[in-house]
């Protein structure tokens, strides 16, 4: 089993296995109480360890439901068929929560016209494993048919970069994918999300929660936190919200507790790690540019930890869509909480 290709952005794919090597052996289990991506929940579940995954945002919970909680089941052939059904037959204009909402504004009209049918489609599936794997396949077709690969991009710019003459002659790519269907890109990956459904052994779940609910309800040998890194590119919910209200079927509701704003970043830190009695282990990923400062955040950790090992490691990312490559260090604080 391999972890799909999932795309999210500020993932740990690429230092998942660094990041995972951190885990103290004596730990059996853990909460990724961030878990976006599902990208390091995938890594425990590999390792044999009971995961728990929690994100804010439904979408990431279902990549939770789907990867982690889900043990064995997988789309089939009869499944990918009920999904798409009525799809190729159906010109008609129609009424539907995406049509009405959000015609034009991240996809052309028939566009959504699609989405609002394979949405209903999805709820006849026999199972709620079914649904999620289905779900996330569409975030990943949805994804791939958006310029950037996120939907904090205005219209005028999308149908600019969706028209692969334009696209060929500014960039020299046609990035001819915006423009395939939906269906395409779902059956492209269906084979290596299937794949990547496997049982460890462990009863896993995924949550849906704000972290200082799922702290409460969860008890775990480590808690992993992966927040959004204020003073970074870190707006979850203009990069995905649209992906929440597809799900939802209600326009979605930026959330509380974001970790983005830089005046009240230092007293969440301070809530949150005044309320990890649950765990024996905090492991907790940083950034060389994220707000409070290391030396802040480990003054932080330290009204609540007895010893705490930073480790680091440089790691160049790209921004998706820019050229720029960024030299930071990331790190990851390893606590041990007081007794
Ligand atoms: C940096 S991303 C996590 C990436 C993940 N580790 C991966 O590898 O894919 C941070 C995540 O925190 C979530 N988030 C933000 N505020 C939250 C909150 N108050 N409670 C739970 N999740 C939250 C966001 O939705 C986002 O998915």
């Amino acid at each position: 089993m391999t972890y799909p290709k999932i795309n999210y952005i500020g993932n740990k794919e690429k230092i998942a296995d660094w990041i995972s090597g951190l885990i103290p052996d004596d730990a059996h289990s853990l909460l990724d109480a961030f878990s976006g991506g599902c990208s390091i929940a995938y890594k425990a579940k590999q390792m044999g360890m009971q995961v728990f995954a929690n994100d804010i945002m439904k979408i990431n919970y279902h990549i939770g439901k789907a990867l982690i909680e889900n043990q064995s089941e997988t789309l089939t052939a009869d499944d990918v068929d009920i999904i798409f059904e009525g799809i190729s037959c159906d010109d008609t204009p129609s009424h539907g929560f995406m049509t009405d909402n959000f015609s034009n504004q991240f996809y052309f009209e028939n566009e959504c016209h699609e989405l609002d049918i394979i949405r209903r489609n999805i709820d006849r599936l026999p199972s709620d494993y079914k649904r999620s794997l289905a779900l996330i396949l569409m975030r990943r077709a949805m994804i791939r048919k958006m310029p950037y690969s996120r939907f904090s991009i205005k219209w005028d710019k999308i149908k600019q970069l969706r028209d692969e003459g334009f696209s060929y002659l500014h960039y020299g790519r046609r990035r001819a994918y915006h423009n395939q269907p939906f269906r395409t890109h779902f059956e492209e990956n269906l084979a290596q999300y299937n794949n990547a459904v496997f049982d460890n052994g462990k009863e896993n779940k995924a949550f849906n929660t704000d972290v200082f609910e799922v702290i409460k309800s969860v008890k775990a040998d480590v808690i992993y936190m992966d927040p959004p890194y204020a003073g970074t590119m870190n707006d979850y919910f203009a990069f995905y919200g649209l992906l929440d209200s597809y799900v939802s079927g209600i326009p979605a509701t930026p959330f509380e507790n974001n970790f983005t704003d830089k005046k009240t970043i230092a007293s969440l830190f301070d809530h949150l790690f005044s309320n990890l009695g649950n765990f024996k282990y905090w492991m907790l990923s940083y950034n060389s540019r994220s707000k409070p400062s290391k030396d802040e955040i480990l003054e932080i950790i330290g009204r609540y930890a007895d010893e705490i090992i930073v480790h680091e490691m440089p790691y160049a990312y790209r921004l998706t869509g820019k050229e720029k490559k960024q030299k930071d260090i990331e790190y990851v604080f390893v606590a041990t909480k007081k007794p």
